[in-house]
């Protein structure tokens, strides 16, 4: 099945950006050892990053016509802020994970409220890159067995 993960706006930096909150692993890193993961389970890993709200929202109806069948978001400071991106998630209706680096609960009261956080399967935040690989572990596990 095809896995997307999505990465929002400044998650390009990763690896240079405040790395004592989001550590030393670039983005590309992180999605090759996602790729890797993906691939050895037989399924397919797709990957989007965007700074923009726009392309970001454009992806997840693409989701819908190359017929994804889960993503992982980690929509950055759009979780905080994005009614339009969580519209697009229900409105294509495909099961997603909401994925954070950091804790944002151990971190500043804007961050604790995410527009996303009850449209998804389930959060994972605060184990850094592990995050991502946390929420696709949990995603293939649903794959197989679509009833919690
Ligand atoms: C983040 C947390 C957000 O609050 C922040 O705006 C980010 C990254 C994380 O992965 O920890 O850009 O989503």
């Amino acid at each position: 099945a095809k896995i997307l993960v999505l990465h929002g706006p400044n998650l390009n930096l990763l690896g240079a950006r405040e790395p004592q909150i989001y550590g030393r692993e670039t983005l590309a890193g992180i999605n090759q050892s996602l790729a890797e993961r993906t691939q050895a389970a037989g399924h397919e890993l797709l990957w989007f990053q965007s700074n923009a709200e726009h392309e970001l929202i454009g992806r997840v109806h693409q989701a819908r016509d190359d017929r994804t069948a889960f993503i992982l978001c980690n929509a950055g400071a759009f979780t905080h802020t994005s009614i339009a991106l969580r519209d697009a998630f229900a409105a294509v209706a495909i099961p997603f994970i909401e994925v954070h680096l950091s804790n944002v609960f151990a971190r500043e009261p804007f961050r604790h409220h995410s527009y996303l956080s009850d449209l998804a399967l389930g959060v994972v935040c605060g184990f850094g890159s592990a995050s991502y690989a946390l929420a696709l572990d949990a995603a293939m596990q649903r794959l197989q067995a679509p009833t919690p």
